[in-house]
């Protein structure tokens, strides 16, 4: 058997088949065929004995270096195999904890904006002082006298039916309000300029104003407006029209003009109401608009003398012009919202269009 045992070849066999195993379990099988009890190296050790002592000498060796070479060769594959299972086990249990659900929460990446309220009014801004005006802010808090008699409505004037109140529980009963509209800003511009010899004036104010209004699709209890006054040296209601055509067509666009219609106001004389062009039908005439071709945005008029009077302007040396109209309102036009109770809904479906 000596004679025949091809120690070489059995180790490359046993070579060979261990770099086949590619799992634990197939090393195990190989380890076994190879190296373990019923191995062909195994049974020409337990044949040693029936050799002549030099024979048995020089195949003993032979066997003895070709196990130390098969076990060297199973113990690198083994511990080959064990670290690809380790990597494969690993990958395959891994958890990517920055995953998110397309839909259900914005992405990351997401940010917030403006309200489509502040980026209007930051609209009206830019509009006006590119005309020329001023920007300047008064308090939401008023007293009567702001709110209501330096604009020449006095005490139980009918004309105070215009604005429903929210009256504060602060001093005399009803002396302390909640603004209802921005004109009462045109008072402070007018002391202001008063004492510290500040006339002419060429203002915008902008700001929120509260009325006992219950929320519809064009009213909220809560809402915005934008304030225009200029006192100077001979302004006419002409300068006043224009005023509005210029800013109507630069805040709407082009095909979007103004009309001035004959109204009542106790602060200007003479008043009017001024509407432009229906933004839905561009002046065809649609239901918004009730088929007239025009949508109403505001007020507007001579600074009456009675207020001029209030503040202690002398109404023979100036003379002026005033406008107020909604904020909201402009932002509802423009991008055409059905139902203004979107604008405090604060619905991010809605908000992020804009
Ligand atoms: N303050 C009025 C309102 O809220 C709007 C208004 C009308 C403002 C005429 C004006 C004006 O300055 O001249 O209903």
């Amino acid at each position: 058997m000596s004679d025949t045992l091809d120690v070489d070849g059995l180790v490359e066999q046993a070579r060979a088949a261990v770099a086949a195993a590619t799992t634990t379990e197939e090393i195990r099988e190989v380890i076994a065929s190879v190296a373990g009890k019923k191995s062909p190296i195994a049974q020409a050790g337990r044949s040693l004995g029936g050799l002549e002592p030099d024979a048995r000498k020089e195949l003993g060796q032979k066997l003895h270096a070709a196990r130390a070479v098969i076990e060297q060769l199973v113990e690198e594959r083994r511990s080959q195999i064990s670290a690809e299972e380790l990597a494969r086990d690993m990958e395959a249990g891994r958890i990517d904890l920055t995953e998110f659900i397309e839909g259900s929460i914005p992405a990351p990446a997401t940010r917030g904006h403006l309200h489509l309220v502040t980026q209007t009014r930051d609209a009206l801004e830019d509009v006006f002082v590119g005309m020329g005006f001023e920007v300047a802010e008064g308090p939401e808090i008023e007293t009567d006298w702001f709110n209501f008699g330096a604009l020449n409505i006095p005490p139980a004037h009918p004309a105070r039916g215009m604005w429903d109140t929210f009256y504060l529980d602060l001093g005399a009963p009803e002396s302390t309000l909640l603004r209802t509209h921005t004109s009462p800003v045109q008072i402070h511009l007018m002391e202001e300029a008063v004492s510290s010899g500040g006339l002419p004036i060429h203002a915008v104010m902008p700001g929120r104003c509260y009325r006992r209004d219950t929320p519809d699709a064009r009213h909220l209890p809560v809402f915005h407006q934008i304030e225009g006054l200029v006192v100077d040296k001979g302004i006419t209601f002409a300068d006043l029209a224009g005023t509005i055509e210029v800013f109507t067509s630069a805040y709407f666009g082009p095909d979007i003009h103004s009309r001035l219609r004959p109204a009542y106001f106790p602060f200007t004389e003479p008043s009017a109401e001024f509407e432009v062009t229906c933004t839905i039908c561009h002046g065809e005439g649609c239901r918004t608009c009730s088929q007239t071709g025009w949508i109403e945005l505001g007020g507007c008029g001579m600074v009456d003398p009675a207020v001029f009077g209030a503040v202690g302007i002398d109404p023979d040396q100036w003379t002026g012009f005033a406008f107020g109209f909604g904020i909201d309102r402009c932002a509802q036009m423009r991008h055409q919202i059905a139902d203004m109770r979107a604008l405090i809904e604060n619905d991010i479906r809605f908000l992020r269009q804009f």
